[in-house]
C-alpha cells in the first residue's frame, strides 16, 4: 500500500472510511531550514524517555516539579529571571527571535537544565497568512489544510516557536459564536478528518499541538462566548468527542481545556471528562493545559472559594498545567506540604509535561538561532502554498446569468469597500521587527490579471477597514456608475472575530448595507464579496445582486485568489462548511438536525416553522458552486444488503456537463429510516473532491463501513442497528440522488 498521510490513517482508524484523497502525497520539505518533525516515539525509545523521566523526577525539588507546571506569558508580573529559577516549564506569546533565544539560553542555565516549552497561537499563519480554519474547511481537501498547518507551523518555528495553541476543534452550530473561524464548521465528519490533517500538518511543521478546547465550547447558549454549555451524553460522544479523538489519533501532544463550563462543572474542573475520561478512557499521555487563567476563573464559575481552592479543584481534575493564572506556582507547593495534593499527583503530572518535551525532542535541540527568521519568513513558498488553498476555499453562492467570470464585454470594474482596496493583514511580525508579508489589495490583484483594456478603479466607501464605519459613500456611487459592474466587498475585519466576538445580529452592519444599497441603486450589475468569519444572513440584499461570494478570510494571497475567480482564471470549488440561514432567528441552523413528528409537508400551522421566516436555510451546507455544472447519476450499490460488520460500497457518475474544467464534492450523506431513538435526517459520511475535464464523467466509487453508521444512547454506549438506511449522493447536502442499503444482523 502506497504510503498515506499520518491523519489520514487517524481519520480511517477513527472514522472506519478512507476519505477522499487517499494516495495525496505529503507536502514537500521545502528549501531552507528544515523544521524538525514532532511525533511520538515508540517502543524502547518511549520505554528509554520514561526512565529518563524517573531519574530526572529523583533529583527535582518540589519547587522545580510545580515550576514545570507553570505556563507563563508575556505580561507585567512575569521576569524572564523565572526560567533560570526553574519557576516555569513553558512560555507563550513571545515572538521576538532573541527573546525566544533568550529564554532558551536561561533555561538552559536552570539547575535541571530543563528546555522550556515556547507557545504561541499560530492559528492559520506568523508571517504569511493561509485563509483561516473555516476557510481552509471550505477547501473540503485535507491534503490543502494540512498544508496550512505545515506552513503555519514551520513560520512560528522560524522564530523559536514549539508549541501552538491549535487545532481549534470545537464544534458549533451557531455563527453568532466569534469564534467559529477557528473551527472546521458544523459537520462532525468533516471536522474530524480536517482535526487529524491540522495535527499532523503543525506536527511535519515542527510544532507540538493543543486539541483545544476541551470540551463543548462551541455550544455556548445563545452564541455567547464563554457561557454555560448543555451537552448530553449521546451527544457529547457523536458529535463533540469525535475531533478530538482524531487529533489524538493523529499524535496531538496536549490539550486544553474550555473557559466554559458544560452541564454545570467547568471543564478546568471537570474530573470526570479530563481525569477520567480523557486520560483513563481515552488513554491520552501527553499533558492537559489549562486555557488562559481557567484555573483562577474557577472562583468566577463559582466552583472554587479562593486561590487554593481553585488549584485543588483544578488539579484535582487532571488539570496539568496552568496557562496564566498563576495560582500553581502561588499554592501548589504548599498545598501538597500540607498533603491537600499528594507529591505522587504532582509527580505524574510533571512527568506528562516531561514526556511530551522529551517526545517532542527538546532536550536534543540545538539553541535556536535568530538568523532563521530573517531567512524562513515570507518564503516564496509559504506565499505559493497560501494562493493553492486560497483558490480553494473560494465559495460561489450565486452567479445570476453566468455573470462570472466577468465577460470580455467588460471595460471597467469598480471595486468598492476599504476591506478590498486596504493592503496589509495582521500579523505577529508586526511589532518584532520582523519581515512582513504584504497581502495584495483587490483592486491590484484584478488590475494584475484583467487584461489593461479593462480598467479597475477603487472607492474605499468606509471609513478603514477596521471600523468599517460610514465613509465617502457618495465617492463610491460615483465610482461604480462611471463602471460596467461593481464587485463589492464586505464583511468584518480587525477586532470583528475570534475570541470575544458574539454577534447578536447576522445581518450586514447598518452603514454596509446603506453602502451596498446605495451600490445596487446604480443600476450597475453588482457582484458582493463577503469577506466575513462566520456565516451571516444574506437575505436582504441576495436577489439584489448579480452575484455573492463568500470568502471566509483567505489570508495572504486571498485577494489573488478572489481576483483570478472574478477573471476565470480559477474556477470556484470551495463549499459551506456551515449551512446560511435566512434570518438571525433561525440559529442554530445545521443540515443534520432530527426529524420531528410535524415536518413541513403541507405549509400549514401545526407543523414546525416560522410564522415570519421560511424554515429552510438560505444556503446549505456543503453548497457552492461552480463555473461548470456538474450533474450526479448512475448511483449504484454493490449490494441491497451489507451485513452489520460490513460496508456500504458504491459509486455515481459525476459529469461535468458544461463549462470548463473544475472540481466537485461528492457528498454521501446518509439516513437511518428507524431507529431506537431518531435519527438525523441525514449525515455526511463521505467526501471527495474530483476534477473533471470539460464535458467528460467519471465514476466515483465511495465505501463506508457500516460501524460507522451508529451512535450512541445516554449511557455513552455506541449500537449499530440493523435495519434500512437511505444514501443520497450529490453535490451539497440537499443532494436527491437516493438509493437503499438493508443492514442486517
Ligand atoms: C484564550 C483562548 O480561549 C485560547 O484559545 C488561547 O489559546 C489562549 N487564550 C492563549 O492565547
Amino acid at each position: 500500500m502506497p504510503a498515506s498521510p499520518r491523519w489520514l490513517l487517524a481519520a480511517a482508524l477513527l472514522l472506519g472510511s478512507l476519505p477522499a484523497l487517499a494516495q495525496t502525497p505529503a507536502p514537500p520539505v521545502p528549501a531552507g531550514s528544515p523544521p524538525v518533525p514532532r511525533a511520538w516515539k515508540t517502543g524502547e525509545e518511549a520505554a528509554a524517555i520514561e526512565r529518563r523521566i524517573d531519574a530526572l523526577l529523583a533529583q527535582m525539588t518540589l519547587e522545580e516539579k510545580v515550576g514545570q507546571l507553570n505556563l507563563w506569558g508575556r505580561g507585567d508580573e512575569f521576569r524572564l529571571e523565572w526560567v533560570e529559577q526553574g519557576r516555569t516549564g513553558a512560555v507563550m506569546n513571545f515572538v521576538s527571535p532573541m527573546e525566544v533565544r533568550a529564554i532558551q539560553l536561561r533555561a538552559a542555565r536552570s539547575r535541571m537544565r530543563i528546555p522550556a516549552i515556547i507557545a504561541l497561537d499560530a492559528i492559520n499563519g506568523f508571517a504569511t497568512y493561509m485563509p483561516q480554519p473555516l476557510g481552509q474547511a471550505a477547501t473540503f481537501n485535507p491534503r490543502l489544510v494540512e498544508l496550512a498547518s505545515y506552513w503555519s507551523a514551520r513560520e512560528a518555528r522560524a522564530v523559536g516557536i514549539n508549541w501552538t495553541f491549535a487545532p481549534m476543534i470545537d464544534m458549533t452550530r451557531d455563527a453568532r459564536w466569534g469564534r467559529v473561524m477557528e473551527g472546521a464548521g458544523e459537520d462532525v465528519h468533516l471536522a474530524s478528518i480536517l482535526a487529524a490533517a491540522r495535527t499532523v500538518g503543525y506536527h511535519r511543521g515542527g510544532l507540538a499541538t493543543s486539541a483545544k478546547h476541551y470540551i463543548g465550547y462551541g455550544e455556548a447558549e445563545g452564541g455567547r462566548d464563554y457561557n454555560s454549555v448543555w451537552i448530553p451524553v449521546s451527544k457529547l460522544w457523536d458529535y463533540h468527542m469525535p475531533p478530538f479523538q482524531a487529533s489524538l489519533a493523529a499524535g496531538a501532544f496536549t490539550v486544553m481545556t474550555s473557559l466554559s463550563a458544560m452541564n454545570g462543572i467547568a471543564s478546568t474542573a471537570d474530573r470526570h471528562l479530563v481525569a477520567e475520561v480523557l486520560k483513563g478512557q481515552l488513554g491520552f499521555r501527553g499533558f492537559v493545559v489549562s486555557d488562559f487563567e481557567s484555573v483562577k476563573e474557577l472562583i468566577a464559575h463559582g466552583q472554587a472559594a479562593d486561590g487554593p481552592d481553585a488549584v485543588r479543584r483544578a488539579f484535582g481534575a487532571g488539570i496539568d498545567m496552568d496557562m496564566m493564572a498563576g495560582l500553581y506556582d502561588a499554592h501548589l507547593a504548599q498545598l501538597v506540604r500540607s498533603g491537600a495534593i499528594s507529591e505522587a499527583a504532582v509527580n505524574e503530572s510533571v512527568r506528562r509535561v516531561l514526556r511530551v518535551k522529551m517526545h517532542m525532542g527538546l532536550f536534543e535541540e540545538a539553541t535556536y538561532d535568530p538568523a532563521l527568521a530573517q531567512r524562513d519568513l515570507g518564503t516564496a513558498e509559504a506565499r505559493q502554498a497560501s494562493l493553492e488553498i486560497a483558490r480553494e476555499a473560494v465559495i460561489l453562492l450565486k452567479n445570476e446569468n453566468a455573470i462570472l467570470p466577468l465577460k470580455p464585454s467588460v471595460r471597467s470594474v469598480a471595486v468598492i469597500g476599504s476591506l478590498a482596496t486596504h493592503q496589509a493583514d495582521w500579523q505577529y511580525t508586526e511589532n518584532a521587527g520582523l519581515p512582513r508579508v504584504i497581502s495584495p489589495r483587490l483592486t491590484d490583484a484584478l488590475a494584475a490579471i484583467l487584461e489593461s483594456r479593462v480598467r479597475v478603479t477603487a472607492a474605499a466607501g468606509f471609513a478603514t477597514h477596521c471600523s468599517l464605519a460610514a465613509g465617502d459613500t457618495a465617492g463610491a456611487v460615483a465610482t461604480a456608475r462611471a463602471a460596467d459592474v461593481a464587485v463589492v466587498m464586505l464583511g468584518e475585519d480587525c477586532e470583528q472575530y475570534g475570541e470575544g466576538t458574539s454577534r447578536a445580529h447576522l445581518d450586514l452592519p447598518a452603514h454596509q448595507q446603506a453602502l451596498l444599497d446605495a451600490i445596487i441603486a446604480t443600476g450597475k450589475p453588482v457582484v458582493v464579496i463577503m469577506h466575513t468569519s462566520r456565516p451571516f444572513v444574506l437575505t436582504r440584499f441576495i436577489d439584489r445582486v448579480a452575484a455573492v461570494i463568500q470568502a471566509f478570510h483567505l489570508g495572504t494571497e486571498g485577494r489573488t485568489a478572489l481576483a483570478e475567480v472574478l477573471a476565470g482564471r480559477t474556477n470556484p470549488s470551495g463549499k459551506l462548511p456551515m449551512t446560511m440561514p435566512r434570518a438571525t432567528g433561525q440559529v442554530p441552523i445545521y443540515y443534520d438536525r432530527l426529524p420531528t413528528g410535524r415536518p413541513r409537508l403541507k405549509d400549514f400551522r401545526y407543523e414546525t416553522g416560522y410564522l415570519d421566516e421560511k424554515l429552510e436555510p438560505l444556503f446549505p451546507f456543503g453548497f457552492g458552486l461552480s463555473f461548470s455544472r456538474f450533474t450526479f447519476d448512475q448511483l449504484t450499490l454493490s449490494s441491497p444488503t451489507v451485513p452489520r460488520t460490513g460496508t456500504v460500497a458504491g459509486s455515481v457518475r459525476l459529469t461535468n456537463a458544461a463549462g470548463p474544467a473544475g472540481q466537485e464534492v461528492v457528498q454521501v450523506y446518509v439516513r437511518q429510516r428507524v431507529g431506537q431513538r431518531s435519527r438525523p435526517v441525514r449525515q455526511l459520511k463521505h467526501f471527495e473532491k474530483v476534477a473533471v475535464a470539460p464535458g467528460s464523467s467519471q465514476t466515483v466509487t465511495f465505501r463506508i463501513p457500516v460501524q460507522a453508521l451508529g451512535y450512541h444512547d445516554d449511557a455513552g454506549r455506541y449500537v449499530v442497528e440493523p435495519g434500512e438506511y437511505d444514501i443520497f449522493v450529490g453535490g451539497d447536502s440537499n443532494a436527491t440522488l437516493a438509493a437503499r442499503v438493508t443492514v442486517t444482523e
